[in-house]
């Protein structure tokens, strides 16, 4: 029974809800480690000071002193913690690694058994730790080891929900492996085990690679923990790879040694003349003060504002998912330190993870960040959809007209928009051409097009994108001649070249641009048609595109922005389009002509018989009663929701992919907009 459910994503990143017998929590989350003798911010202050909603503790340390042994057996590990929020507790696998223990120190199914009777709302089973460099062999070992204990394990947990750590070194075959065989064991919560010297290291792209091969491979309903992250310059390139939970003994053992965890790095007390920081502890006090304390006090001081840092950055870190906003901030933190730039480069490099995860259909802005901006998912994915599902492959004149970087850009060439406004695709086609690649003008307001923020001096290895993404275009496409307007931007200098290849007019204005084009006969086209036709397919594939050829179909234009509103079918309302994002939205009715156009089966989305009838009158479409859905539906896509029979039951907008939409058994699948009964 998962007890994990999905309300947003962005890239790998879940916003969720985890649901335990202490309350449910919001995700990503950190939880703070608590030392059940040691620590002096109480785990009630964590909660009501900070802000955190979970912590964690050691049951080995707790089993291993008679004093902390016996109150959490008699009154429970919340008891012993004076807590009633959700405890989560490890096993002793770190100490075991920490301090080199003997392997018949701790008994693995005698600390399972221990967290159990303590009443842990997330036990941890005894995994094997390998030490980074050990060689393979030992790693596979451990691996092996951890495997077989997570087996006797699983099936003993009772009431307690279990963590299966995933072990494996840096060793990518090995993390699958290890996620492979662990993910088909009914765990909890699945932590990535082993990163803790990594982190220490500062090898963070390790961390990434091992990160990406775990997450493959793990059930997408569980969470994932990022067993010893918790520093928060991580936070959010971590959260944007998958990972829903993070714990922090960092924020302890950093005040310890006089160090202020900050989300650009770390700091030392005594090299600062001033606090960088907005936190009340930094607010209150000056960095004299703060030196001048006595070491308890000091440490305290440096605790809590270290608490109120990995609190904000892990605030930040949800938002930003809500926002669509994730990569930007982790492009942002990347640029802190070298080593998590280079992580970060390792993500862009294993890009199609992401996208496979990343939502469709967002609407937020796209800032250019620097080279990692022109690959992201929401970018990549309009390429690809560009080049598999644009509708016109031939025509006599490609326009290609640079951006010049004002938005909407389609505004900077009003005037040859309105002469090919009058033409026939055959005729011309438009495309801009942007530094994240070529925007054809019928594609004009989907997101991301409009919404990609640059700046002039963009730099050259995202020129060679643009480039490599004009050529593809142009390979795909059947033409006479290119017709190059000439403008002051930086996707200008991408025409050098072209002219050995094609049919090449440089025009520095409008009319000359106009004048370019040949006086083909033109007969009266509906423009909007061609526009119509080709966000269908972008939406839908082939199929759907020739609803816009359909007898009676007309658009409604909005009286403030010019811009198509609706589409109608013999007056009735059928698509709308959303101003954001510049994509259509059936009604019902859309819905049955999408159904009756025999549309790709991607789209459908089949409901258990006894779910159909509330889908009917306008309920969410639930996870647990989705029957049918497929491998290739993505997050964020217009969907027809069917019954058995296919008969259309509503359409709506996507939460999960189909392959979540079968895994989980919380939540909403599909955002119903439209009903049958309603
Ligand atoms: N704490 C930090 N790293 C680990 C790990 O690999 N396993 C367990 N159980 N706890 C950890
Ligand atoms: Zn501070």
């Amino acid at each position: 029974m998962a007890n994990f459910e999905i309300r947003a994503k962005d890239g790998l990143a879940r916003l969720g809800r985890f649901s335990t017998k202490h309350g449910t929590v919001k995700t990503p989350l950190l939880m703070p480690v608590i030392h059940p003798g040691k620590s002096i911010i109480s785990p009630k202050d964590i909660v009501d000071v900070f802000g955190f909603q979970m912590v964690i503790t050691n049951s080995y340390i707790i089993n291993s002193h008679e004093k902390f042994r016996e109150k959490a057996i008699a009154e429970g590990v919340h008891g012993l913690l004076d807590f009633d929020h959700p405890i989560m507790t490890d096993s002793g696998t770190f100490q075991m690694y920490f301090h080199d223990l003997p392997e018949e120190e701790i008994d693995p199914l005698a600390i399972l058994e221990f967290q159990k009777q303590i009443k842990t709302d997330i036990g941890t089973i005894l995994d094997a730790f390998s030490k980074p460099d050990v060689g393979r062999e030992k790693v596979e070992k451990d691996v092996e080891l951890s495997l077989e204990r997570a087996k006797m394990s699983v099936g003993k947990k009772d009431e307690m929900m279990l963590a299966g750590t995933i072990q494996g070194g840096i060793y990518e075959d090995l993390r699958e492996r290890s996620a492979k065989a662990m993910g088909a064991l009914d765990f909890d919560v699945y932590p990535i085990g082993g990163v803790v010297p990594l982190m220490e290291m500062y090898r963070y792209s390790d961390i990434v690679r091992v990160t990406l091969a775990t997450k493959k491979h793990l059930p997408p309903d569980r969470p994932v923990h990022l067993f010893g992250c918790g520093h928060p310059m991580l936070f959010a390139q971590a959260a944007l790879l998958g990972c829903d939970f993070f714990d922090s003994a960092s924020y302890a053992k950093f005040a310890e040694k006089g160090r202020m965890l900050l989300t650009t790095g770390t700091v030392h007390l005594k090299d600062l003349s001033e606090l960088p920081c907005e936190c009340p502890i930094c607010s209150n006090t000056t960095a004299e003060e703060l030196k001048a304390l006595p070491k308890d006090k000091k440490d305290l001081a440096l605790m809590r504002h270290n608490l109120y840092v990995s609190a904000a950055e892990m605030r930040r870190v949800r938002q930003a998912i809500a926002d669509g906003k994730l990569f930007e901030l982790a492009a942002l933190r990347a640029r802190s330190h070298p080593a998590l730039l280079e992580a970060l480069q390792v993500m862009t490099e294993n890009m199609d993870q992401l996208i496979e995860s990343d939502p469709f259909g967002k609407s937020s802005s796209i800032f250019y960040t620097g080279v990692e901006t022109a690959v992201r998912p929401e970018i990549s994915r309009f390429h690809e959809r560009v080049l598999s599902r644009y509708p016109f492959k031939t025509t006599d004149t490609i326009i290609i007209v640079p951006d010049i970087g004002e938005r909407p850009f389609s505004d900077t060439a009003s005037t040859i928009i309105a002469e090919v406004r009058k033409r026939k695709p055959e005729e011309v086609l438009l495309m801009f051409l942007t530094p994240m690649g070529v925007i054809p003008w019928e594609l004009e307001h989907v997101h991301p097009a409009q919404q990609c923020i640059f700046s002039k001096s963009v730099d050259p290895v995202t020129l060679n994108i643009s480039k490599k993404r004009l050529q593809e275009i142009l390979e795909i496409i059947t033409f006479n001649k290119i017709v190059w307007f000439e403008r002051e931007s930086p996707t200008n200098q991408l025409s050098k070249g072209l002219s050995d290849q094609y049919n090449l007019t440089k025009t520095t204005t409008a009319s000359e641009t106009i004048t370019a084009i040949e006086n083909l006969d033109s007969e009266k086209s509906d423009w909007y048609i061609r526009k119509l036709r080709a966000v269908l397919m972008y939406q839908w594939g082939e199929n759907a595109g020739d609803i816009a050829n359909k007898e009676g179909i007309q658009v409604v234009f909005s009286r403030s922005t010019g811009k198509i509103r609706h589409v109608t079918l013999e007056n009735e309302i059928i698509f709308t389009v959303v101003p954001t994002t510049g994509l259509l939205t059936p009604t019902f009715k859309g819905g049955e002509i999408l159904l009756h156009a025999n549309i790709d089966s991607t789209f459908l989305v089949t409901m258990e018989k006894d779910a159909a009838e509330f889908v009917a009158k306008g309920r969410s479409a639930l996870a647990k009663f989705v029957k049918n859905a497929s491998s290739n539906l993505k997050a964020g896509e217009e969907v027809l929701v069917v019954d058995n029979e296919s008969n259309l039951l509503g359409v709506g907008r996507t939460l999960l992919s189909g392959v979540e939409m079968l895994v989980f058994n919380r939540g909403v699948a599909v955002n119903i907009r439209h009903s049958r009964n309603i």
